[in-house]
Order: C-alpha cells, then sequence, then structure tokens
C-alpha cells in the first residue's frame, strides 16, 4: 500500500478520461481526493472509490453558482492541498461565424466562467502551501495559433487564461501556487482517437508537475512535460 502523503486534492470533473485518471493518479501517489461528477457516478469511480479507501465521491455540475456555494460549504473544515479544476467541453469545429450562439455561450461559460467562479468560490479551502490547477490547452496560447481551427474552444481557454491571470494579479501577494496546464493532446472524448498521449500518461506527466511546482507562489502556464507554454 502507497504511504499516505497527508494531503488532499479536490478534483472537478472526474468522471472520465483526464478527470479519472488525475483522481486515480493522486489516490494512488496517497493523496485523499475529493472527485466530482455531475450526472450518476460512474462505476470506475466507485471502484476506485472502493480499492483505495482514499477516494471521495461529490456532485457538481461547475456551471451552476448554487452547486459551487453547496459543495463549499459541505467541504467546510477540509483543508485542500490542491484544487485542481480539470473539467472542460468543447463544440463542432467550424468558422466562429457559424457557430449558434448557444453553443457560444456554453462552451464559453464553461471553459472560462465556470473554472473561474470555481476557483473564487472553493479556493478559500485551498492551504497557503497549496495549490490552484486549471486545465487550460495548448489551443488557448494566442502565440501558438498560426493554424486556426476549433476557433470557439481556442477563444474559451484564451478566454481562461486570461482570466486567471486577473485572479492572479488580484492575489499578488497570495503564497499559493497556481497553475494553467496543458495535459498534451490526449486520447480522451475530446481529444479525439489519434492523439499522442494515452489518458494515463498525460495524468502521470500533470501529476509529476503539480507536484514539482507546489510550493512556488503566482501563475505559470505549464504543460504535462514542465515546458512552459507561451501566452
Ligand atoms: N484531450 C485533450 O487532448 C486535451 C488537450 C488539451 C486540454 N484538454 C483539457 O483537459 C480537460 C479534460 O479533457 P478530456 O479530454 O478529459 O475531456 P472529456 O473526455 O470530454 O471529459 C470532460 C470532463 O469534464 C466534465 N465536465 C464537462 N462539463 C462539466 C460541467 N459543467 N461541470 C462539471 N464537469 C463537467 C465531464 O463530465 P461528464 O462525464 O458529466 O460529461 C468529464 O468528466 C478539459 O478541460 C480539456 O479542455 C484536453
Amino acid at each position: 500500500m502507497t504511504e499516505l502523503t497527508g494531503k488532499t486534492a479536490l478534483v472537478v470533473g472526474a468522471s472520465r478520461s483526464l478527470g479519472l485518471a488525475l483522481a486515480r493518479e493522486f489516490a494512488e501517489r496517497g493523496w485523499q481526493v475529493v472527485a466530482t461528477v455531475r450526472g450518476r457516478e460512474p462505476e470506475a469511480l466507485t471502484e476506485l472509490a472502493r480499492t483505495t479507501g482514499r477516494v471521495r465521491v461529490e456532485h457538481l455540475d461547475m456551471t451552476v453558482p448554487e452547486q459551487i456555494g453547496a459543495l463549499a460549504a459541505r467541504l467546510a473544515g477540509t483543508p485542500l492541498d490542491l484544487l485542481f479544476v480539470n473539467a472542460g467541453i468543447t463544440g463542432e469545429d467550424r468558422p466562429v461565424a457559424e457557430v449558434p450562439t448557444e453553443e457560444f455561450v456554453e462552451v464559453m461559460v464553461t471553459n472560462a466562467l465556470a473554472p473561474l467562479r470555481v476557483v473564487e468560490g472553493l479556493g478559500p479551502l485551498v492551504v497557503p502551501t497549496g495549490t490552484v490547477a486549471v486545465m487550460s490547452s495548448r489551443q488557448g496560447s494566442l502565440t501558438m495559433n498560426t493554424r486556426g481551427g476549433h476557433e470557439v474552444y481556442r477563444a474559451s481557454k484564451s478566454a481562461l487564461n486570461q482570466l486567471m491571470r486577473s485572479y492572479a494579479a488580484r492575489h499578488h501577494d497570495d503564497p499559493r501556487t497556481l497553475l494553467l496546464l496543458h495535459p498534451g493532446w490526449v486520447q480522451t472524448d475530446l481529444g479525439g482517437p489519434g492523439a499522442r498521449l494515452t489518458v494515463p500518461e498525460s495524468a502521470r506527466g500533470v501529476a509529476d508537475v503539480v507536484e514539482k511546482h507546489a510550493g512556488e507562489p503566482g501563475l505559470q502556464f505549464l504543460d504535462h512535460t514542465d515546458q512552459v507554454v507561451p501566452w
């Protein structure tokens, strides 16, 4: 049995793919993990909770502000060493002017506004030596956008990055580590089957980066191999 680290992580969006793998990765590294799902609890997570004894499952649709407040109330008195907002969505890949307004709003709210609401609402549970991490994407990098494609998804991750920079600026004397992370191109429902990395490979890299940078105040945009991603 892995030695317990005494650390606790909250992973938002842990029903499947990268979020589930991150919950598994941290639990296997000896962390206690609070893993959130927005729908029914998937069997894989129930099984992970049973086999590790270190995973507690909670419910959160992060686009519903009342649910963020309710989760914060349920977790009151649970100090977090890591808040990891993993959840995100994409829409159909088409030029922006062809995207229905409802889809634009849904992607922007889910990928940019909701993560910051979670950071604001649940961030107070993170201890001063802790980390607030949000899953971004290299596709949110303005510098790296030389080919276009997935325009609204890209824009939502750029907006997420900008909002995290505003959050960091407002909390410039915050001792906590703030991370925007790119997990690589990963074989998930979102990344598609042709992606380069398997889910466990990516989750391992992302968890390594989180653990390596613990205790470093300020905001960084890093990928799963610990390389800086340009804004
Ligand atoms: N895969 C890649 O290549 C790649 C590359 C760069 C960045 N990323 C980012 O990495 C993160 C995870 O991606 P993935 O590939 O694992 O995606 P995925 O397979 O589509 O899984 C998305 C996860 O987010 C959850 N989620 C979506 N909307 C939510 C909401 N409103 N409230 C709570 N949970 C919600 C989903 O829950 P349900 O099961 O309920 O739908 C699911 O657990 C995303 O932020 C994505 O943008 C992925």
